[in-house]
């Protein structure tokens, strides 16, 4: 950067020409290349060349004007009042709020000695600009920033975000303009992503990005569909409303009118008012359910705003006080598969550690091959990681260098854009942990590991599993109990539990004599049970309790499912391609195998041939579907269901015209609403418990 080759009038002219580049990606087109701190620095680099060579300055430097530039297709709004913007404290250190309150101080040629100035500090939340406009307390328009001066007419999106309000509460002044955020929440950012990971669509880079497509999407049905959030901050243009004195009075009054106003706020009084706040939410950061990347103090006396007022686009009166970046730039070093306690393998970024969000981060997530084959990163490339509140970090793309052209490297013959090339990364076919076979299912993104009860990783997971209630049912063995018993070594696979006894339990941690014998008891109890329950206890992938009850009333016997064919699969009842496969594939896993012969042969056992005797039961239910909705007397849920399964009919979750009966019990909803609409039969639990004694219809 000081390079003596290059003269500043160069570097300036680099700078702006970058500058430009990266605004139109995030402005006009909200695709960024780069983080944002990264934008920062080459701003704040090229206002130091212009600081220090006014005569370098032009008329077009990006350092000149709010930026923003309007897209075609929604009409212009001239804001009665300009949306400004505010002066960024870049300095992340309580030092930012000292030089602030200084600053404020000398402008408004306050005496040393006289009383700290009453600040309204608040969030800096990381979205979009919006300007409300209520005409008599009904929104007529919503605008976005655009340039400060115009604005793009969002109205048809903005009436979709279900907290803002329509129509203000006890407000008919003429005029009345709310200004504040629009933002995505990270929860319902995470679960946008997730769904389009799961569809194998182009996941969006952060919360504001999302937010801000979501806003500027030509079509409100899709932009109805993106859970948007909002928080006022401001006015725009008042007539005929009684502006109160005081900032922090202002978001009372908005809130009060039933404007969503953030209550992480304060009057805050003097540097030392503000330094606290910085602080205190700083430590909150984290545990917010939306990003910030800052606070903002305002001095929270209007008139005295009005004495400090403008320096060209931005007020003397606010600050914006930054936190450390959720993005940074950093190098991929390699990348490591990680098995998850399920069995889903996910590439791991190792990263050059970098400071970000807060913390060092030296791993993040890829999520799986597709979304790391779309993102076209590569090892050794620069990337933008992301790490924001608890979310794991992710790297959300790389750095885009124009200087290199990825598409001369790649072979002839090299998928198109759909799968871009990732020559030096190969997604392995073995589990990196337990060498089982990896799988990715039809339809499914993920690639899993098929070594259930052998894979280390899946160790907790199918213990739990295999304990539960439903399951081997044995009492005794929770959560904390499985993590002892895995991490002090006593329990490897399945078959050591029934290896455990009082002397080897003694030395655990919170175990009493009396609760090792509990759990010693417990398995020993679990060992008599019903083939159907070891079905599922297995935890194989897509078999829950409905289909190993299938399985063992088609095939009878353990043996004969452990062998059947995909094709001999299919005609069990609900076993469609997916699960044929996935039953075919792990118990093709010689290890697999050898778990449930050393589970029998630690005395597990089950009426052989039970499941298929069940078959001859009366079956008076066979064929019909019911629906349970509210709550039955005597009954739970999970019995209800049982009982109706053991009678041969089926529960499903929602009415249609395919259920033949509603069970309904007390608190019943809609689903009661929808029964009756469809002259469907209701019972209640004595209705119930007659349609089982019920011999079978046929
Ligand atoms: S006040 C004249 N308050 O930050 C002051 N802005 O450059 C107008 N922002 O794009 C802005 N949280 O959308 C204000 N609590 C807050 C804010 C906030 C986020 C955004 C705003 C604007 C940028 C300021």
């Amino acid at each position: 950067m000081n390079d003596p080759e290059i003269s500043p009038a160069e570097r300036a002219a680099t700078l702006r020409q970058r500058l430009q580049h990266h605004a139109h990606r995030y402005y006009v087109l909200d695709a960024p290349e780069i983080p944002d701190a990264e934008y920062d620095r080459l701003f704040q680099e090229l206002q130091a060349i212009e600081a220090a060579h006014p005569e370098l300055l032009t008329a077009d430097s990006p350092t000149q004007r709010v930026l923003g530039q309007l897209l075609p297709g929604f009409a212009p709004v001239r804001h009665a009042v300009a949306m400004l913007s505010i002066r960024t404290e870049t300095d992340t250190e309580a030092s930012g709020a000292l030089a602030f309150d200084a600053r404020v101080r000398r402008e408004l040629e306050l005496a040393e000695d006289a009383p700290p100035v009453e600040y309204a500090a608040e969030l800096k939340f990381d979205g979009l600009a919006i300007n409300l406009r209520y005409d008599r307390g009904v929104l007529v328009q919503a605008a976005t920033r655009g340039d400060g001066e115009t604005g793009e007419d969002v109205t048809q999106n903005i009436r979709t975000v279900n907290k803002i309000p329509l129509r203000l509460i006890g407000c008919d002044a003429p005029v009345l303009e709310v200004r504040g955020e629009v933002y995505l929440r990270r929860d319902d950012f995470e679960r946008m992503n997730e769904r389009q990971r799961e569809r194998g669509e182009k996941t969006f880079v952060n919360p504001r990005n999302a937010a801000a497509g979501a806003v500027r999407q030509l079509d409100p049905a899709i932009a109805a569909q993106r859970p948007l959030s909002f928080f006022a901050y401001g006015l725009g243009e008042v007539q005929g409303w009684p502006v109160p004195a005081t900032h922090s009075a202002t978001l009372d009054a908005l809130a009060s009118m039933g404007v969503p106003v953030c209550t992480d706020r304060t009057v805050a009084l003097g540097a030392a008012g503000l330094v606290q706040f910085h602080r205190a939410m700083g430590a909150e950061r984290d545990a917010l359910p939306f990003d910030i990347d800052g606070v903002v103090y305002k001095v929270n006396s209007l008139a005295l705003q009005q004495r400090l007022g403008f320096v060209t686009r931005e007020p003397r009166w606010a600050v914006a006080h930054k936190y450390p970046a959720q993005e940074q730039v950093t190098r991929l070093e390699r990348i490591e598969i990680q098995v998850g306690r399920t069995g889903k393998l996910t590439p791991v970024a190792k990263l050059v550690p970098v400071f970000v969000g807060g913390t060092t981060v030296s791993n993040a997530t890829l999520h799986n091959l597709f979304e790391l084959r779309r993102k076209g990163v590569r090892i050794g490339d620069p990337v933008i990681v992301r790490r924001a509140g608890d979310v794991i970090p992710e790297v959300v793309g790389r750095v885009v260098d124009r200087t290199v052209d990825r598409t001369v490297d790649a072979p002839a013959g090299t998928p198109g854009p759909r799968s871009p090339y990732v020559p030096n990364f190969r997604f392995p076919r073995a589990c990196p942990v337990c060498g089982s076979a990896v799988l990715r299912e039809k339809a499914s993104i993920a690639h899993c590991c098929t070594g259930g009860l052998f894979c280390a990783a899946q160790r907790k997971q199918a213990i739990l599993h295999f304990a539960s209630r439903r399951a081997m049912d044995v009492e005794g063995l929770g959560d904390k109990r499985v993590d002892q018993l895995v991490d002090s070594g006593l329990v490897r696979t399945l078959p050591d539990l029934y290896t455990l006894g009082p002397d080897q339990l003694a030395g655990l941690d919170r175990m009493g004599d009396k609760s090792a014998d509990k759990l010693v008891e417990g398995l020993a109890r679990s060992r008599q049970t019903t083939l159907p329950r070891f079905l599922y206890a297995l935890g194989l992938r897509h078999v829950g309790e409905a289909t190993a009850r299938d399985l063992a009333r088609h095939f009878g016997m353990l043996d004969r499912v452990m062998d059947a064919s995909e094709a001999q699969l299919l005609a069990v009842n609900d076993v469609g391609p997916v699960v044929a496969h996935s039953i075919r594939t792990f118990f093709d896993q010689p290890h697999n195998r050898e778990v449930v012969a050393q589970l029998r042969a630690a005395g597990i056992t089950w009426p052989e041939g039970e499941g298929a005797a069940a078959a001859h039961q009366p079956q008076p239910l066979a064929g019909k579907t019911l629906v349970l909705t509210g709550s039955l007397p005597h009954l739970s849920r999970d019995a209800a269901k049982a009982l109706i399964e053991a009678a041969g009919g089926k529960v499903a979750g929602s009415v249609s015209k395919k259920t033949s009966f509603v069970v309904a019990g007390e608190e019943a909803g809609s689903k009661l609403d929808r029964a009756r609409e469809l002259g469907l039969t209701v019972l209640d639990e004595p209705g119930l418990r007659a349609l089982l004694a019920a011999p079978a219809a046929d």
